[in-house]
């Protein structure tokens, strides 16, 4: 028996990703649709890939969509790698208006929040209890926070200052690349972040993704620090599972 359907799009500096999720098993449910991301990626542009993407699934259900931003009731307040003109754009409603839905039907919110309700749900489901975060290594460093399995949105760790500068040009994974370093070295920038983090809210658990958590056997043994940390379960769908979450669940913020 096919199991309960939803469905989430996670909008990215480079590309937007789309699929029909399955949200018993926590997994994507057939081939997902990617589409670059437009240029300028201004919120008129990117919600016309969104409905693309929707219309190739022929899907009529509710929609979660992630963006790169803090998203406070719908609205965009930042924008990382996309567009500046999202900063103040009613994200929601521009995705409901492009997809001529009924209000309610579209959720939009942050793609490390998205990412960690996929994780914490269906990649570490046992490990819930106490404080958990996500932290997402790629272009730039996201995050998610939980307490006993529930999100506080928006968090920005990756903004942290450490060591007088913005974590994120440190110890994102596009520094390791554009740097060229060794995972000892990345890894050595990697622990002094997570260790300035673990000091301010002492988490029981970190969950650490982005598409570098795909090598984390190459990395996460070189971390120094005092918290357990784990590699993502879902790899590069959790942002597309936990939209669909979200939306099944009417769970913007
Ligand atoms: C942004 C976050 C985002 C993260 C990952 C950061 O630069 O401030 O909102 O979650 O990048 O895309």
């Amino acid at each position: 028996m096919a199991g309960t359907r939803g469905f989430g799009i996670d909008v990215g500096g480079s590309g937007i990703k789309g699929c029909v999720v399955d949200l018993d098993a926590g997994q994507l449910d057939g081939e997902r649709i990617r589409i670059d991301t437009p240029d300028p990626s201004t919120p008129e542009l990117v919600a016309g890939v969104v409905r693309e993407i929707v219309a190739g699934f022929g899907w009529t259900g509710p929609v979660g969509v992630t963006l790169p931003a803090v998203i406070k009731r719908g609205t965009a307040l930042t924008a990382a790698n996309i567009d500046k003109s999202w900063i103040g754009t009613d994200a929601t409603s521009t995705f409901t208006r492009k997809l001529g839905r009924p209000p309610g039907d579209v959720v939009v919110l942050n793609d490390a929040d998205a990412a960690g309700l996929a994780e914490i749900r269906y990649g570490w489901p046992g490990d819930q209890a106490g404080v958990v975060v996500l932290l997402t290594f790629g272009t730039g460093i996201g995050s998610a926070l939980f307490l006993d399995g529930k999100l506080v949105p928006n968090t920005e760790f990756g903004h942290l200052e450490v060591d007088g500068e913005d974590a994120e040009t440190r110890a994102a994974a596009s520094v390791k690349d554009e740097l060229g370093l060794s995972y000892e070295e990345w890894a050595h920038r990697v622990s002094r972040y997570i260790r300035v983090l673990e000091d301010l809210i002492w988490p029981d658990l970190i969950i650490a993704g982005g598409g570098v958590s795909k090598k984390a056997d190459k990395w996460l043994p070189l971390l120094d620090v005092r918290t357990r940390v784990v590699a993502a379960e879902l790899r590069n769908d959790a942002g597309i599972v936990g939209a669909a979450v979200a939306a099944a669940e009417g769970a913007g913020n």
